[in-house]
């Protein structure tokens, strides 16, 4: 249908609170609907073949929010992980997750940790929950690992830090780079996220909240990328 479908589909699922808002709902509902907006997504994206989707579904800057609201998300998304399994597993996604595991409710860190497990061999779609996950953290956490193996091997300073030292040490590691970036809601801007895969990516601003995100909606996005000229550098 596309000439060109981009290799990897980043997206800032944002505007959860809004939509909520707008209907006089508590936050916690329009969480809930956005989470039927990923059921969507996940459809289409297998329609589609897709092949790579990274999902911003809790920042290291969200733990700013009120506890009520920290607790709704992560009772959602173990809800979520456990009642969409089968559907994940039948149909060849496979689970991953970027962020760090501190911090994460011992329930969560477990659910997913077995939803990464119970679909290692599945190879039709990269699914990359995004959770407690924070640009900068990752890089910081790159060189840390950098420097642990250094350290073990004793060859520290022996060569420079090169760009594939660094990519492989990223939580995101193999997964391609970004090519489409999507936000919902309006918000221009990256948010911490995924910060050295954007390098080249193509980012797509849409005013429609997440819980609205429909398969028009991504068609939309994948069509507006399709008539993207990439240059990365060159003429
Ligand atoms: C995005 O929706 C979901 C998360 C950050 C977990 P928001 O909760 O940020 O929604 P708005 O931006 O307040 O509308
Ligand atoms: C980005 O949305 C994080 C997620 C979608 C998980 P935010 O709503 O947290 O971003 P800001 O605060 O508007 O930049
Ligand atoms: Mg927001």
């Amino acid at each position: 249908m596309f000439s060109n479908l981009p290799e990897h589909v980043a997206i800032i699922m944002d505007g959860n609170g809004r939509w909520a808002t707008s209907k006089g709902l508590p936050r916690k509902d329009g969480h809930k609907e956005g989470s039927f907006a990923i059921d969507r997504l996940l459809e289409i994206s297998l329609e589609l073949g897709l092949k790579n989707i990274s999902l911003y579904a809790f920042s290291t800057e969200n733990w700013k929010r009120p506890i009520s609201e920290i607790n709704a998300i992560f009772e959602l998304l173990n809800f979520f992980i456990e009642d969409r399994l089968t559907f994940i597993k039948e149909k060849g996604i496979r689970v991953l997750h970027s962020g760090a595991k501190s911090k994460i409710p011992i329930l969560s860190n477990k659910k997913i940790e077995n939803a990464i497990e119970e679909t290692k061999n599945n190879t039709k779609l990269n699914l990359n929950f995004c959770l407690n996950y924070g640009g900068h953290e990752e890089i910081i956490q790159s060189f840390n690992k950098i420097l642990e193996n250094r350290i073990k091997l004793n060859e520290i300073l022996e060569k420079e830090i090169t760009i594939e030292d660094i990519e492989k040490n990223l939580y995101t590691y193999p997964l391609p780079p970004v090519d489409l970036l999507i936000r919902t809601a309006g918000e221009q801007r990256i948010s911490n996220f995924l910060l050295w895969q954007i390098a080249y990516a193509e980012i797509y601003f849409t005013n429609t909240l997440w819980p609205d995100f429909n398969k028009e909606a991504l068609m939309t996005a994948l069509e507006w990328y399709n008539n993207r000229v990439r240059k990365f550098g060159g003429l």
